[in-house]
């Protein structure tokens, strides 16, 4: 099973530094993000007492856009990092109706935290840091915390299902990179680097096929599951529990 505090993201500078690039680095996401809100209020909005989970929650970006379009929602958000637990505390300050939890993956897997029921859950660029069997539980937990007609959504990285896609994906991955490295001047660090990283497993990266994470799904008991947006190795994409 993956060791969340011998990751990088137990180090506050390694977190740092993602929070400060995240929409640099990250192809669209803003976008992948606009696609969560969107998703947000055509199913969810309607809704009474609306009740939200966050997993892997980092600063609270993406919890904070939906409580853009709702204040009132209830807000769950967990994370493994101290450091970013704090930063999702202090973005969220002025909402009444949120949570915090320190906690890894790894803990809800082996039930020591407990969580409620909810409307809607999202995760963005967190469940590739586990295992696909681990990914495969996650989402079975997550099925069973959501109310029934609740949503999951998740904007994450994925193994593409040839080396051909791959290296067109990363060839689309590089020309933004070089873009958006040249718009903000930065150069410290280079986009093969980065590319070359992304399914490092010592940088807990472990991403897996859309393919199989979409059957996965299914297996974990969500209906309507689909990929709502993708570019390249970038997707957007999740199910509803019957
Ligand atoms: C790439 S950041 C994404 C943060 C935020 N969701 C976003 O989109 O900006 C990954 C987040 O997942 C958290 N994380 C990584 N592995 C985890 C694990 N095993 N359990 C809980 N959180 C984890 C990290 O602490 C970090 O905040």
């Amino acid at each position: 099973m993956s060791d969340f505090n011998k990751s990088a993201w137990a180090e506050n500078k390694f977190a740092e530094n993602y929070l400060d690039k995240a929409d640099i680095y990250i192809v669209e996401r803003r976008k992948m993000f606009w696609f969560v809100s969107s998703l947000f209020s055509h199913f969810i909005q309607g809704k009474q007492d609306v009740k939200l989970l966050d997993l892997g929650c980092g600063d609270g970006v993406l919890t904070g856009e939906l409580l853009k379009i709702n204040h009132e929602i209830s807000a769950t958000l967990l994370d493994g990092g101290e450091s970013m637990i704090h930063k999702a505390e202090e973005r969220l300050k002025g909402y009444r109706n949120t949570t915090f939890i320190q906690a890894t993956f790894q803990d809800l897997l082996g039930g020591t935290v407990k969580l409620g029921t909810y409307d809607f859950c999202v995760s963005s660029m967190a469940i590739h840091h586990l295992e696909m069997r681990e990914k495969a539980s996650l989402f079975h937990m997550i099925a069973s915390c959501l109310k029934s007609g609740g949503r999951f959504v998740d904007v994450d990285v994925i193994l593409p299902p040839s080396e051909e896609l791959e290296q067109w994906y990363f060839a689309i991955w590089k020309d933004w990179l070089a873009t958006m490295m040249d718009r903000y001047n930065i150069r410290d660090e280079a986009p093969e680097d980065l590319i070359r990283r992304y399914k490092d497993p010592s940088s807990m990266n472990k991403p897996d096929t859309l393919g199989n994470q979409l059957r996965a799904m299914e297996s974990a008991g969500f209906v309507d599951v689909d990929c709502y947006f993708k570019n390249g190795i970038f997707a957007v994409f999740g199910g509803k529990k019957q």
